[in-house]
């Protein structure tokens, strides 16, 4: 009996059942709260100010090669120096709450929490969560957003090894520690699928690593285990008093069978989705730590893919897309990009939001991330496509929450341009456009700032 009540149910999802629903006018329920996102590497710059210690990214990007034009993160939105400048975007927008990464590295130079605290760098964090509440915006603060401290990869192989678990409960410990007191939302990792793949398999992201066989299975155990470890400190230690909520964000984006009478092509689509939003919460979920259920799930999505069953030679090289084993199609009618691979896909959001309903028993949802990306410059700030997108993938949402999914809140990705990973500068999903070239790094509204302000206005699309 204690575990049927303490497991949640799993339903069929149905894969048949895809509507394409025309658009709805409405509102979202109330206090659902609206909000925009960054994470440290990619934005704060000062990558070896005031005592903070060298990161993963600092050197992977320190490496010719590993980034589009080699760019780097080390100045990038100068965020570390523009603490009121953001926040004054962000109450243009009128924005409910603010999606924002701690540097583990800035606050403990080299991961240790017995080694030294770097002072410097807890106050930069606590300036920016007191000047938030400020202006009553709600910080939402991820935990670890990929910035490993270089001295855990170096003598202890990052996540490969084991002992990430303690150093990195010990991390977060200092962060409730010196925060919490300020902080009711805390995610513990964002998107442990690229950490894993990209950083332990690809070796397209930090550390770099091409390990074959079971180097991204090893690193997201390791990290599913940290989770639940720092779950459970906050259970025990600091639930009581501080009273807030601990998740993790995942990637999900979508995969819709080709062909939906073809049963290989239906479990081709579940498995490509099993391979990255399963992979982390059927553990959580469904595994060792159901307690978990009692927090949120974030999520991220950005676009979806048509799936098939593998039918002709598909493989990266990598042992984590040959297990996975299925082959990626997009649709020729759906309009072009403009980055290689965010297709809009507006109604494979709700048909994920509704796979985790189902899958999950109806947890409470937070989307970390939403948005869309331009290549190279806008000059000219009119950003049609991402008001477009935006209102289709926002108006998705408010149908799965119609649906009955459980959607308390909504970020945009992101509030400013920003370094992008291996894509370096290429890429801006900004709201806000960043001028990288001036050494002032001077923010400039892009058009969908007002679309985007006026679904906060009104809580939707009202008739
Ligand atoms: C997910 C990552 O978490 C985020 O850092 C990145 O900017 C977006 N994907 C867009 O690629």
């Amino acid at each position: 009996l204690v575990l049927v009540l303490c497991l949640s149910a799993a339903e069929d999802f149905d894969w048949s059942a895809n509507n394409h629903d025309s658009f709805y006018y409405g509102t979202f329920p109330n206090g659902f709260s609206w909000g925009a996102g960054s994470s440290a590497y990619q934005t704060e710059g000062a990558w070896d100010k005031d005592g903070k210690g060298l990161s993963i990214w600092d050197v992977f990007t320190h490496k010719k090669g590993k980034t589009f034009l080699n760019d780097t993160g080390d100045s990038s939105c100068e965020g570390y120096y523009r603490i009121k400048d953001d926040i004054s975007l962000m109450k243009e927008l009128n924005l409910n709450h603010y999606r924002f990464s701690i540097s583990w590295p800035r606050i403990m130079p080299t991961g240790i929490r017995s080694d030294h605290v770097n002072e410097k760098g807890v106050k930069y964090y606590n300036a920016l969560i007191n000047e938030l509440l400020e202006h009553n915006i709600t910080p939402i603060v991820t935990l670890y957003h990929w910035d490993l401290p270089q001295v855990l990869q170096e003598k202890y192989g990052g996540w490969q090894n084991i002992s990430m678990i303690n150093y990195f409960n010990d991390f977060a410990n200092l962060c409730f520690e010196r925060y919490g007191d300020r902080v009711k939302h805390w995610i513990t990792f964002n998107n442990p699928w690229s950490v894993a793949v990209e950083g332990y398999e690809t070796g397209e992201h930090a550390p770099g690593l091409k390990l074959r066989g079971t180097g991204a299975y090893r690193a997201a155990h390791h990290i599913i285990k940290a989770h639940a470890k720092v779950w459970h400190t906050y259970d025990t230690q600091w639930r009581k008093k501080q009273k807030g909520m601990v998740g993790i964000s995942l990637s999900g984006d979508w995969g819709e069978p080709v062909d939906i009478s073809n049963q290989k092509d239906i479990e081709a689509a579940e498995r490509y989705v099993q391979f990255y939003i399963g992979w982390f919460a059927t553990p959580i979920f469904h595994g060792d730590y159901p307690q978990v259920m009692k927090d949120f799930i974030g999520v991220g999505h950005f676009t979806t893919r048509y799936i098939t069953q593998k039918s002709f030679p598909f493989n990266r090289g990598s042992t984590y897309f040959s297990d996975r084993d299925v082959a990626e199609l997009v649709d020729p009618r759906w309009p072009d990009p403009g980055s290689e691979w965010l297709y809009s896909v507006p109604w494979g959001f709700r048909r994920l939001l509704n796979f985790i309903k189902t899958q999950y028993g109806n947890p409470m949802i937070f989307i970390t991330e939403n948005g869309v990306s331009e290549k190279m410059l806008c000059t000219e700030l009119c950003d049609d496509w991402r008001i477009q997108y935006y209102k289709d993938y926002i108006n998705e949402m408010l149908k799965a929450i119609r649906d009955g999914v459980n959607v308390k809140g909504y970020t945009a990705w992101s509030l400013l341009d920003k370094f992008e990973w291996d894509e370096g500068y290429s890429e801006r999903f900004g709201l806000y456009y960043v001028d990288f070239r001036n050494k002032n790094k001077p923010r400039y509204p892009k058009a969908s700032v007002q679309f985007y302000k006026r679904i906060i206005r009104f809580n939707g699309f009202p008739n």
